[in-house]
Protein backbone atom coordinates (compact mmCIF):
# COMPACT_ATOMS: atom_id res chain seq x y z
CA UNK A 1 0.00 0.00 0.00
CA UNK A 2 1.27 3.56 -1.18
CA UNK A 3 2.61 5.16 2.16
CA UNK A 4 -0.53 7.65 3.84
CA UNK A 5 1.31 11.13 3.47
CA UNK A 6 -0.35 14.52 4.77
CA UNK A 7 -1.76 16.50 2.37
CA UNK A 8 -0.20 19.03 3.48
CA UNK A 9 2.80 17.22 1.96
CA UNK A 10 1.69 17.88 -1.78
CA UNK A 11 3.79 20.20 -3.78
CA UNK A 12 2.51 22.59 -6.86
CA UNK A 13 4.74 20.50 -9.13
CA UNK A 14 2.39 17.09 -8.41
CA UNK A 15 -0.82 19.13 -9.33
CA UNK A 16 -1.63 19.16 -12.95
CA UNK A 17 -5.37 19.42 -15.09
CA UNK A 18 -5.43 15.53 -15.88
CA UNK A 19 -6.54 14.27 -19.39
CA UNK A 20 -9.50 12.12 -19.46
CA UNK A 21 -9.95 8.24 -20.35
CA UNK A 22 -12.60 6.48 -21.93
CA UNK A 23 -13.38 3.31 -19.17
CA UNK A 24 -15.99 1.42 -20.80
CA UNK A 25 -17.50 4.71 -22.47
CA UNK A 26 -16.75 7.26 -19.74
CA UNK A 27 -14.46 9.28 -19.55
CA UNK A 28 -12.73 8.75 -16.34
CA UNK A 29 -9.36 10.86 -15.01
CA UNK A 30 -6.18 9.14 -16.38
CA UNK A 31 -4.89 8.29 -12.57
CA UNK A 32 -8.69 6.58 -12.29
CA UNK A 33 -8.08 5.06 -15.48
CA UNK A 34 -5.06 3.46 -14.57
CA UNK A 35 -5.83 1.43 -12.00
CA UNK A 36 -9.39 0.76 -13.49
CA UNK A 37 -8.59 -2.87 -12.61
CA UNK A 38 -7.78 -2.82 -8.65
CA UNK A 39 -10.52 -0.46 -8.32
CA UNK A 40 -13.12 -2.67 -10.25
CA UNK A 41 -11.53 -5.78 -7.90
CA UNK A 42 -12.47 -3.54 -4.81
CA UNK A 43 -14.06 -6.35 -1.78
CA UNK A 44 -17.14 -4.26 -0.81
CA UNK A 45 -18.33 -5.51 2.87
CA UNK A 46 -22.15 -5.66 3.58
CA UNK A 47 -21.89 -3.22 6.26
CA UNK A 48 -20.12 -0.91 3.95
CA UNK A 49 -22.66 2.44 3.35
CA UNK A 50 -21.75 3.97 -0.11
CA UNK A 51 -22.51 7.59 -1.23
CA UNK A 52 -22.70 7.99 -4.65
CA UNK A 53 -23.41 11.02 -6.98
CA UNK A 54 -22.92 12.42 -9.80
CA UNK A 55 -20.27 15.14 -9.46
CA UNK A 56 -21.71 18.29 -8.08
CA UNK A 57 -24.84 17.08 -6.90
CA UNK A 58 -24.30 18.03 -2.55
CA UNK A 59 -22.11 15.16 -1.90
CA UNK A 60 -20.08 16.65 0.62
CA UNK A 61 -23.91 17.99 1.91
CA UNK A 62 -25.10 14.16 2.09
CA UNK A 63 -21.95 12.78 2.90
CA UNK A 64 -22.01 15.32 6.43
CA UNK A 65 -25.29 14.55 7.15
CA UNK A 66 -24.26 10.53 6.77
CA UNK A 67 -21.71 11.03 9.24
CA UNK A 68 -23.18 13.18 11.64
CA UNK A 69 -26.12 10.49 11.60
CA UNK A 70 -23.76 7.46 12.08
CA UNK A 71 -22.09 9.89 15.19
CA UNK A 72 -25.19 10.24 16.52
CA UNK A 73 -25.32 13.58 16.06
CA UNK A 74 -21.97 14.39 17.95
CA UNK A 75 -20.13 16.94 15.77
CA UNK A 76 -17.31 16.47 18.20
CA UNK A 77 -16.79 13.48 16.28
CA UNK A 78 -17.26 14.72 13.00
CA UNK A 79 -14.57 17.15 13.68
CA UNK A 80 -12.13 14.09 14.08
CA UNK A 81 -10.32 14.97 10.19
CA UNK A 82 -11.73 16.56 6.49
CA UNK A 83 -14.81 15.04 5.28
CA UNK A 84 -12.13 13.59 2.81
CA UNK A 85 -10.61 11.63 5.24
CA UNK A 86 -13.81 10.23 6.92
CA UNK A 87 -15.25 9.10 3.99
CA UNK A 88 -13.07 7.64 1.00
CA UNK A 89 -13.57 8.50 -2.35
CA UNK A 90 -13.29 4.95 -3.90
CA UNK A 91 -11.86 5.76 -7.50
CA UNK A 92 -9.69 8.74 -6.30
CA UNK A 93 -6.09 8.61 -7.29
CA UNK A 94 -3.69 11.35 -6.08
CA UNK A 95 -0.71 11.78 -7.30
CA UNK A 96 1.82 9.10 -5.43
CA UNK A 97 2.91 8.41 -2.36
CA UNK A 98 -0.21 9.59 -1.06
CA UNK A 99 -2.58 6.53 -0.92
CA UNK A 100 -5.43 6.05 -3.64
CA UNK A 101 -9.25 6.36 -2.11
CA UNK A 102 -9.57 2.03 -2.47
CA UNK A 103 -6.73 2.15 -0.53
CA UNK A 104 -7.70 4.54 2.08
CA UNK A 105 -11.07 2.52 2.46
CA UNK A 106 -9.46 -1.26 3.13
CA UNK A 107 -7.16 0.21 5.40
CA UNK A 108 -10.05 1.16 7.38
CA UNK A 109 -11.99 -0.18 10.18
CA UNK A 110 -15.28 -1.61 9.55
CA UNK A 111 -18.51 -0.14 9.30
CA UNK A 112 -16.86 2.00 6.53
CA UNK A 113 -19.13 4.73 4.59
CA UNK A 114 -17.32 5.48 1.39
CA UNK A 115 -18.15 8.03 -1.67
CA UNK A 116 -17.82 7.17 -5.56
CA UNK A 117 -19.01 9.56 -8.55
CA UNK A 118 -19.35 6.10 -10.39
CA UNK A 119 -21.92 5.42 -12.70
CA UNK A 120 -24.06 1.81 -11.70
CA UNK A 121 -22.35 -0.11 -14.45
CA UNK A 122 -18.49 0.64 -13.12
CA UNK A 123 -19.86 0.43 -9.67
CA UNK A 124 -17.46 -2.39 -8.22
CA UNK A 125 -19.82 -5.78 -8.43
CA UNK A 126 -18.86 -6.77 -4.82
CA UNK A 127 -21.22 -3.88 -3.79
CA UNK A 128 -24.18 -5.85 -4.84
CA UNK A 129 -22.56 -9.07 -3.89
CA UNK A 130 -22.49 -7.62 -0.70
CA UNK A 131 -25.76 -5.96 -0.96
CA UNK A 132 -24.23 -3.14 0.64
CA UNK A 133 -26.75 -0.09 1.34
CA UNK A 134 -26.36 3.14 -1.15
CA UNK A 135 -27.31 6.75 -0.87
CA UNK A 136 -27.79 8.29 -4.03
CA UNK A 137 -28.01 12.23 -4.04
CA UNK A 138 -29.18 13.49 -7.76
CA UNK A 139 -29.55 17.44 -8.49
CA UNK A 140 -31.21 18.90 -11.27
CA UNK A 141 -28.50 19.14 -14.23
CA UNK A 142 -28.95 23.06 -14.77
CA UNK A 143 -27.58 24.18 -11.46
CA UNK A 144 -25.33 20.82 -11.48
CA UNK A 145 -23.67 22.09 -14.91
CA UNK A 146 -22.78 26.04 -13.29
CA UNK A 147 -21.49 24.25 -10.39
CA UNK A 148 -19.06 21.72 -12.08
CA UNK A 149 -17.91 24.86 -14.38
CA UNK A 150 -16.95 26.94 -11.48
CA UNK A 151 -15.50 23.76 -9.87
CA UNK A 152 -13.70 22.40 -12.83
CA UNK A 153 -12.05 26.10 -12.67
CA UNK A 154 -11.09 25.88 -9.26
CA UNK A 155 -9.98 22.61 -8.81
CA UNK A 156 -6.20 21.95 -10.66
CA UNK A 157 -6.63 18.71 -10.91
CA UNK A 158 -9.68 18.24 -13.07
CA UNK A 159 -9.60 19.59 -16.87
CA UNK A 160 -9.54 23.70 -17.57
CA UNK A 161 -13.27 24.08 -18.76
CA UNK A 162 -12.74 26.52 -20.95
CA UNK A 163 -15.52 29.36 -21.18
CA UNK A 164 -18.88 29.14 -19.84
CA UNK A 165 -20.40 28.62 -23.59
CA UNK A 166 -17.74 25.55 -24.57
CA UNK A 167 -18.31 23.97 -21.11
CA UNK A 168 -22.23 23.53 -21.40
CA UNK A 169 -21.43 22.15 -24.70
CA UNK A 170 -19.46 19.38 -23.41
CA UNK A 171 -21.37 19.10 -20.35
CA UNK A 172 -24.30 18.19 -22.72
CA UNK A 173 -21.90 15.85 -24.77
CA UNK A 174 -21.11 14.02 -21.85
CA UNK A 175 -17.30 14.65 -22.11
CA UNK A 176 -16.44 16.05 -18.86
CA UNK A 177 -14.99 13.93 -15.85
CA UNK A 178 -17.90 10.87 -14.83
CA UNK A 179 -19.03 11.05 -17.69
CA UNK A 180 -22.86 11.73 -18.91
CA UNK A 181 -25.16 13.55 -16.05
CA UNK A 182 -28.10 12.38 -18.31
CA UNK A 183 -27.25 8.65 -18.28
CA UNK A 184 -25.49 8.92 -14.53
CA UNK A 185 -29.10 9.76 -12.68
CA UNK A 186 -31.13 8.01 -15.31
CA UNK A 187 -29.56 4.44 -14.89
CA UNK A 188 -29.48 4.87 -11.05
CA UNK A 189 -32.66 5.62 -11.08
CA UNK A 190 -33.76 2.52 -12.81
CA UNK A 191 -31.68 0.49 -10.83
CA UNK A 192 -33.20 2.12 -7.26
CA UNK A 193 -35.65 -1.33 -6.29
CA UNK A 194 -33.62 -3.60 -7.58
CA UNK A 195 -30.94 -2.86 -4.53
CA UNK A 196 -31.11 -1.24 -1.71
CA UNK A 197 -30.58 2.17 -3.12
CA UNK A 198 -31.96 5.48 -0.97
CA UNK A 199 -32.38 8.09 -3.98
CA UNK A 200 -32.71 11.54 -3.14
CA UNK A 201 -32.55 15.06 -4.50
CA UNK A 202 -30.57 17.90 -3.56
CA UNK A 203 -33.71 20.10 -4.27
CA UNK A 204 -35.85 18.05 -1.40
CA UNK A 205 -32.91 18.59 1.37
CA UNK A 206 -32.81 22.20 0.66
CA UNK A 207 -36.66 22.18 0.73
CA UNK A 208 -37.26 20.30 3.49
CA UNK A 209 -33.61 19.08 5.76
CA UNK A 210 -35.38 17.83 8.41
CA UNK A 211 -37.86 15.12 6.70
CA UNK A 212 -34.72 14.49 4.00
CA UNK A 213 -32.63 13.68 7.13
CA UNK A 214 -35.15 11.60 8.76
CA UNK A 215 -35.71 9.49 5.68
CA UNK A 216 -31.61 9.15 5.58
CA UNK A 217 -31.92 8.29 9.95
CA UNK A 218 -34.49 5.20 8.74
CA UNK A 219 -32.27 4.22 5.96
CA UNK A 220 -29.35 3.70 7.79
CA UNK A 221 -31.66 1.82 11.26
CA UNK A 222 -31.08 5.10 13.32
CA UNK A 223 -32.79 6.56 15.93
CA UNK A 224 -33.08 10.43 15.64
CA UNK A 225 -34.35 11.86 18.57
CA UNK A 226 -36.02 15.24 18.06
CA UNK A 227 -32.60 17.44 20.06
CA UNK A 228 -30.16 15.15 17.80
CA UNK A 229 -32.54 16.00 14.12
CA UNK A 230 -32.68 19.53 15.36
CA UNK A 231 -28.00 19.60 15.91
CA UNK A 232 -27.75 17.91 12.61
CA UNK A 233 -30.19 20.15 10.68
CA UNK A 234 -28.13 22.99 12.03
CA UNK A 235 -24.77 21.33 11.20
CA UNK A 236 -25.17 20.58 7.83
CA UNK A 237 -26.82 23.81 7.16
CA UNK A 238 -25.03 25.61 4.19
CA UNK A 239 -23.92 28.28 5.95
CA UNK A 240 -22.43 26.11 8.69
CA UNK A 241 -21.03 23.98 6.52
CA UNK A 242 -19.28 26.75 4.81
CA UNK A 243 -17.80 27.84 8.10
CA UNK A 244 -16.52 24.65 8.98
CA UNK A 245 -12.65 23.43 8.16
CA UNK A 246 -13.45 19.88 7.83
CA UNK A 247 -15.88 20.15 5.35
CA UNK A 248 -15.33 23.08 3.60
CA UNK A 249 -12.10 21.80 1.74
CA UNK A 250 -10.04 24.76 2.72
CA UNK A 251 -7.89 22.19 4.60
CA UNK A 252 -6.31 21.52 1.06
CA UNK A 253 -3.75 24.02 -0.21
CA UNK A 254 -5.12 26.39 -2.90
CA UNK A 255 -2.75 24.80 -5.66
CA UNK A 256 -5.21 22.07 -5.45
CA UNK A 257 -8.45 23.69 -5.06
CA UNK A 258 -8.03 27.55 -5.33
CA UNK A 259 -11.54 28.62 -3.23
CA UNK A 260 -9.74 32.22 -4.40
CA UNK A 261 -11.40 31.79 -7.80
CA UNK A 262 -14.24 30.06 -6.66
CA UNK A 263 -14.91 28.81 -2.95
CA UNK A 264 -15.91 24.91 -2.98
CA UNK A 265 -19.03 26.36 -0.67
CA UNK A 266 -20.30 28.49 -3.88
CA UNK A 267 -23.64 29.40 -3.61
CA UNK A 268 -25.40 26.24 -2.21
CA UNK A 269 -29.04 27.13 -3.60
CA UNK A 270 -31.30 25.81 -6.02
CA UNK A 271 -31.51 27.99 -9.05
CA UNK A 272 -28.41 30.03 -9.47
CA UNK A 273 -28.57 28.50 -13.18
CA UNK A 274 -30.68 31.62 -14.03
CA UNK A 275 -27.60 33.87 -12.88
CA UNK A 276 -25.03 31.66 -15.43
CA UNK A 277 -27.79 30.46 -18.29
CA UNK A 278 -28.49 32.48 -21.15
CA UNK A 279 -32.21 32.47 -22.55
CA UNK A 280 -31.10 30.47 -25.24
CA UNK A 281 -29.18 28.52 -23.36
CA UNK A 282 -31.65 27.49 -21.35
CA UNK A 283 -33.86 26.77 -24.16
CA UNK A 284 -31.20 24.06 -25.75
CA UNK A 285 -30.73 22.56 -22.70
CA UNK A 286 -34.41 22.39 -21.59
CA UNK A 287 -34.90 20.32 -25.21
CA UNK A 288 -31.76 18.22 -25.13
CA UNK A 289 -33.02 17.22 -21.65
CA UNK A 290 -36.34 16.60 -22.35
CA UNK A 291 -34.99 14.45 -25.24
CA UNK A 292 -32.17 12.55 -23.30
CA UNK A 293 -34.68 11.39 -20.72
CA UNK A 294 -37.60 10.78 -22.99
CA UNK A 295 -39.77 8.10 -21.45
CA UNK A 296 -38.72 8.62 -18.07
CA UNK A 297 -40.36 9.34 -15.03
CA UNK A 298 -37.73 11.20 -13.35
CA UNK A 299 -38.27 15.20 -12.73
CA UNK A 300 -36.45 17.93 -11.11
CA UNK A 301 -37.03 21.16 -9.94
CA UNK A 302 -35.14 23.85 -11.12
CA UNK A 303 -36.28 26.01 -8.99
CA UNK A 304 -37.92 25.78 -5.21
P1 LIG B 1 -22.82 25.23 -5.68
O1 LIG B 1 -21.56 25.23 -6.49
O2 LIG B 1 -24.06 25.36 -6.52
O3 LIG B 1 -22.80 26.23 -4.56
P2 LIG B 1 -20.32 18.30 -4.21
O4 LIG B 1 -20.12 18.16 -2.74
O5 LIG B 1 -21.06 17.17 -4.84
O6 LIG B 1 -19.06 18.67 -4.90
O7 LIG B 1 -21.33 19.51 -4.43
C1 LIG B 1 -20.97 20.84 -4.14
C2 LIG B 1 -22.21 21.69 -4.26
O8 LIG B 1 -23.04 21.43 -3.11
C3 LIG B 1 -21.89 23.17 -4.23
O9 LIG B 1 -22.94 23.80 -4.97
C4 LIG B 1 -21.99 23.47 -2.74
O10 LIG B 1 -22.19 24.83 -2.43
C5 LIG B 1 -23.24 22.65 -2.41
N1 LIG B 1 -23.35 22.36 -0.98
C6 LIG B 1 -22.43 21.86 -0.14
N2 LIG B 1 -22.89 21.81 1.12
C7 LIG B 1 -24.15 22.28 1.08
C8 LIG B 1 -25.16 22.50 2.06
N3 LIG B 1 -24.96 22.23 3.33
N4 LIG B 1 -26.35 23.01 1.66
C9 LIG B 1 -26.58 23.31 0.36
N5 LIG B 1 -25.65 23.13 -0.61
C10 LIG B 1 -24.45 22.62 -0.26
Amino acid sequence: MAQDIPVSDLTPEMITRCELVDVQGVPLPTSTADLWDQIWSFQARPDDVLICTYPKAGTTWIQEITDMIQQDGDAQKCSRAPIYQRIPFLELCPPRPLATGFEEAEAMPPPRTLKTHLPIKLVPPSFWEQDCKVIYVARNPKDTAVSYYHFQRMNRGLPDPGNWDLYLETFLAGKVPWGSWFDHVNAWWDARDTHRILYLFYEDIKKDPRGEIRKVGRFLDRELPEPVLEGIVQHTSFESMRENPMANYKTLPSFIMDQAMSPFMRRGTVGDWTTQFTVAQSERFDSEWARRLEGSDLRFRTRL
